[in-house]
């Protein structure tokens, strides 16, 4: 099969145009990848180069040894991979040490993975683990209400885990272990990798303070939607605080308690504090 015909593929290039869309991608802004099934690489092994010149990933991830990604390329604008996918996009392959990658299909006019390569595989490794090997997507988007609330709310995981819950009753739902907050950092690298790794062995959202947000899931359509309601929580936070500082009322601890037996999800206490 032709890697365009792919389903995976096509479900790839269909989120990234829906994160350009939500205006979470100005310029090259963001970058998504996907853990391909064996089958999957299988099934496009035809398109697949085996020649390519191996690169060091800058960290390491030996438990990805020999995993296939589709992943966005470097400077590559969401906009544009609709139009024309093999310019902005890669599938890579992992050595059998997790230390380096080379590519096998894709970015036809040059160019390079994500700079972000270091902070995805080391989220796939955690999380692939800690899953049992369901999360195969990690997404990064500059999701500009959660960006907003990283100038004006502590960089605390309690306070934007407990906030954002309260402004929509389905958030506790959709992200029941709450939100991590990375302080500012030099993207790009291996110590926000390492930082961002850290707590996605608690949480599927990290967000990095001035900067954007770390969405893992199983799916284009479950990670896609985690991003999306964390991001329109945040955009109701921001409407909420223009009008007043103070909220008149809202939903309180016990609220989230009810709700949690009912919905039949683990709310840890920490982020029920009393304010
Ligand atoms: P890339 O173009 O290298 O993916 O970088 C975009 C980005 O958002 C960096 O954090
Ligand atoms: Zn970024």
């Amino acid at each position: 099969m032709k890697v365009l015909e792919a389903k995976f593929v096509q479900g790839f290039i269909r989120m990234c145009n829906d994160g350009w869309e939500q205006g979470w991608h100005e310029r090259n802004g963001g970058n998504l990848s996907y853990r391909m099934k064996k089958e999957e690489a299988e099934s496009v092994k035809e398109e697949l180069k085996t020649d390519g010149e191996w690169k060091a990933i800058g960290t390491s991830v030996p438990k990805l040894a020999g995993e296939y990604f589709l992943v966005t390329g470097s400077g590559k604008y969401f906009r544009n991979v609709i139009l024309d996918p093999e310019d902005s996009l890669a599938i890579v392959e992992i050595d059998e040490k997790g230390e380096d990658y080379r590519i096998c299909w894709g970015l036809v006019n040059g160019g390079r993975p994500t700079s972000e390569l270091p902070s995805h595989l080391m989220n796939h490794e955690v999380k692939m683990q800690a899953t049992g090997g369901k999360h195969r997507v990690i997404y990064h988007a500059h999701t500009t209400n959660v960006i907003a609330l990283t100038f004006v709310l502590p960089l605390e995981d309690e306070v934007f885990t407990r906030e954002l819950w309260e402004m929509a009753t389905e958030c506790p739902v959709v992200f029941p272990d709450g939100i991590g907050v990375v302080g500012w950092m030099v993207p790009g690298g291996r110590d926000i990798a390492v930082a961002t790794s850290e707590l996605m062995k608690k949480y599927d959202v990290a967000i990095w303070a001035h900067h954007g947000m770390f969405a893992s899931g199983e799916d284009f359509d479950l990670t896609f939607g985690l991003m999306h309601t964390v991001e329109k929580s945040a955009e109701i936070l921001v409407k909420m605080l223009s009008m007043r500082s103070d909220k008149l009322q809202t939903i309180i601890p016990q609220n989230f308690r009810d709700l949690a037996v009912d919905f039949k999800v683990t709310l840890p206490e920490r982020f029920l504090y009393e304010k």
